[in-house]
């Protein structure tokens, strides 16, 4: 099949199922800066998340695009390494021509993985799977917080000066990931030229600068506000 078999198919997987994740990006941050103006509202979407059918769902259609966009990085790198073979090493000049950014895309990629990783652990792992397997509170640090208690849990979370770094670190990877990622799937789609992808990467600058600003900020305010 094209989308498995060309090179270019490959491309477009990654481009569509990047897409889809900038778009649930945008929805996640929207839903965490309400944390910050109201923890009573930001705990109904939590519990209008929780482990309802439609919540699951979604859980399980998410899961699929992160596992395809990664599957697919690592085949594309595999088969982009084996193409160029021994030249990667000899060709200086293509430092200083393709971005920094571009050429790290994977390793970037498994920050992003590592941290998201951690932060599934942080948050879905105490919320949606405890409801799963019927646990209402969960214990943490000596305390009791309900499973859809999303403002306690982010409390809790950055409370902690470790997680609040670590989080911000997993945030700036994201921001590079974001700056070429966008553009770079944009343009494997056909949706750019010569004058869009000047654009496009505006775009992706601006728009990847806004989405991880916001989460930093969500750290920072609850970091804030539990000294
Ligand atoms: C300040 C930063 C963030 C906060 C406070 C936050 C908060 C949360 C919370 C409370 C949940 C659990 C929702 C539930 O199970 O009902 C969650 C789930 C999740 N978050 Fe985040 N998040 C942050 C950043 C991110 C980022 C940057 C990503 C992706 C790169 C991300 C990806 C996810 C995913 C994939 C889930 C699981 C969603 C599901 O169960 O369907 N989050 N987050």
């Amino acid at each position: 099949m094209w989308l498995t078999n060309s090179s270019i198919g490959r491309k477009v997987v990654m481009s569509v199922t990047g897409i889809a994740l900038i778009l649930f990006l945008t929805f996640h941050l929207v839903m965490n800066l309400v944390a910050i103006f109201s923890t009573e509202a930001y705990n109904l979407i939590c519990e209008f998340l929780g482990a309802n059918w439609y919540a699951l769902v979604a859980t399980m259609g998410l899961a699929a695009l992160f596992i395809t966009h990664i599957v697919y990085a690592f085949w594309l790198t595999a088969q982009n390494r084996k193409a160029r073979g021994n030249e990667r090493y000899a060709v200086v000049e293509r430092r200083e021509t393709v971005k920094w950014t571009s050429q790290n895309m994977l390793v970037l990629g498994i920050i992003v993985l590592l941290g998201l990783g951690l932060h599934l652990f942080n948050f879905w792992y105490n919320m949606q799977f405890q409801e799963i397997v019927g646990n209402h509170e969960v214990l943490l640090g000596g305390q009791n917080y309900a499973v859809h208690d999303g403002a306690g849990f982010i409390a809790y979370t950055f409370s902690n000066p470790i997680y609040a770094i670590l989080y911000i670190v997993w945030l700036i990877a994201l921001w590079f990931h974001l700056t070429h990622g966008f553009w770079s799937a944009i343009q494997s789609i056909g949706w750019s030229n010569d004058l869009w992808i000047n654009r496009w990467k505006v775009v992706s600058n601006i728009f990847s600068t806004v989405v991880v600003a916001g989460f930093i900020l969500v750290v920072v305010w609850f970091y804030i506000a539990s000294l």
